[in-house]
């Protein structure tokens, strides 16, 4: 194939999505729909690529980075946002795609499909991306003449009633002959409903420029959405993607008891026989090894766990969590930045934040590593074979030797020494018969009254 460059069309505000969110920073399976475009489109290794913008999109801009981003100072229709891609994009030998950023759904492999279509040996100016919808609603249809050939593509809004009977519809993509592209896009006017300028014009002006014009039609369950514009769509993709990631998960060796339950996210990575039990949810950056059991209810984003470990039920593991192989990390445990070791134990109401735990290390319940002072962040290092007792505090900054021991209910607040015993907690006082005495004291005030 020749050179393939691409042009992403983000500029829009989305304003159905009712957000302060540009559109396409909302996110389906913890991954933008921007971000999910350029995935797609990175499979195609294009030589260049340019996302075309509204002002004040900053946070597009970096999603979109290391790919330049033009500005679109107002939006005048997808042919005047493509126009604006010009000064970035410059002269293509070979094929330019144009993408939408609310279509999410739009694959590689389509992607591929439509830029080799681009350059069979009939080289059309211009391939768009049929596809029909169960609704043609406010879709583009695309008109074509006796013997099928695209004429030219209409919008919902200024189509006769029998082209609105049409069931062939603009997907949205196009691929376009990279020497045609300027001519066409600077032919577009605005003479329509919207008196917007409509990028389905160039159908027609390739035609009158006695160019060829091809459909490619996508498979029904190719594009299973074809953008989002609200957020009943956004939550439709959202379902449509789970469904696809929980396929993978369990096509790859993944057990779930409840698949529908668990949510996972576009860089979820599960090894074999991983079990997972019901209400189980993956945020963005986890990595799971080999013959892990999370079991229900647990809450996972950006965390690593090795091999053989055990989480849940009921365990939050948040980012920069690294769980050896074999450890335990029981019902509500919570760690954030803790690396525990190989084979180490939190297995009940713990908290470890900026922590490390050497391996076989066990961590008694109601343990709570003092991360915070109001102020700044300090760290906890516990040593390997330590026995932490049950709601024990450790005050950091504090280190815990290897082979310490903490009693029960100590609140640590200097270092402890390898293999030494601490005990940091008043002591106890016995008072021989006090109770009773006070128990009769009581029930004869009680009896007077
Ligand atoms: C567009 C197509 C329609 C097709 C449909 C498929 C046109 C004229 N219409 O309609 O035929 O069936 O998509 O989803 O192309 N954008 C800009 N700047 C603008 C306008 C739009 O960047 O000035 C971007 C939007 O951010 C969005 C994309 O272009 O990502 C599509 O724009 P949108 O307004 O959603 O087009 P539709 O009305 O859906
Ligand atoms: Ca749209």
């Amino acid at each position: 194939m020749g050179e393939i460059a691409a042009i992403v069309l983000a500029a829009g505000k989305g304003t159905r999505m009712k957000s302060t969110l540009p559109k396409v920073m909302h996110r389906i399976a913890g991954r933008s729909m921007l971000g999910h475009v350029l995935d797609n489109l990175a499979t195609l290794k294009p030589n260049r690529v340019v996302v075309v913008v509204g002002p004040e999109m900053e946070i597009v801009t970096q999603e979109a980075a290391p790919h330049p981003t033009v500005i679109q100072r107002e939006q005048l229709g997808t042919g005047h946002a493509v126009a604006a891609a010009k000064p970035a994009l410059g002269a293509i030998d070979g094929t330019v795609l144009v993408l939408f950023g609310d279509a999410p759904f739009v694959g590689a492999e389509t992607m591929k499909r439509l830029a080799q279509r681009r350059e069979a040996a009939d080289k059309p100016a211009v391939v768009v991306l049929g596809v029909r919808p169960e609704d043609p609603g406010s879709y583009g249809r695309l008109v074509t003449d006796a013997r099928g050939n695209l004429e030219r593509i209409v919008e919902q809004r200024d189509a006769t009633p029998e082209e609105l009977e049409i069931d062939l519809c603009n997907s949205g993509v196009m691929a376009i002959d990279g020497a045609m592209l300027w001519p066409l896009v600077d032919a577009i006017e605005n003479k329509n409903a919207k008196s917007e300028y409509y990028l389905t014009d160039i159908v027609a002006i390739a035609q009158s420029k006695g160019r060829s014009v091809a459909v490619t039609e996508a498979d029904e369950d190719e594009i299973p959405l074809i953008g989002v514009n609200d957020r009943i769509e956004l939550a439709e993709g959202e379902a449509i993607c789970q469904q696809m990631l929980r396929g993978h998960a369990l096509a790859n060796g993944a057990t779930m008891i409840d698949p529908a339950s668990v949510f996972l996210s576009m860089d979820t990575r599960l090894g074999q026989d991983v079990v997972i039990g019901p209400n189980v949810v993956f945020g963005p950056g986890v990595t799971v090894a080999d013959n892990v059991e999370i079991r229900a209810f647990c809450h996972i984003e950006g965390a690593d766990i090795a091999s053989g470990a055990q989480i849940g039920p009921f365990a939050r593991l948040r980012p920069s969590s690294k769980i050896g192989a074999n450890a335990h990390v029981g019902n509500f445990v919570e760690t954030k930045n803790a690396v525990i070791g190989a084979g180490a134990k939190a297995n009940h109401l713990t908290y470890l934040g900026d922590a490390k735990v050497g391996a076989k290390t066990n961590i008694g319940a109601g343990t709570i590593t003092c991360n915070y002072d109001g102020f700044v962040k300090s760290e906890t290092i516990i040593g390997d074979n330590v026995f932490i007792g049950s709601n024990s505090a450790l005050v950091a900054p504090v280190t815990v030797g290897e082979g310490a021991l903490v009693a029960a209910g100590s609140v640590v607040t200097r270092d402890v020494p390898a293999d030494a015993m601490v005990v940091a907690r008043g002591q106890q006082v016995e008072k021989p018969g006090w109770a009773a005495k006070f128990r009769a004291a009581r029930q004869h005030l009680k009896k007077k009254s």
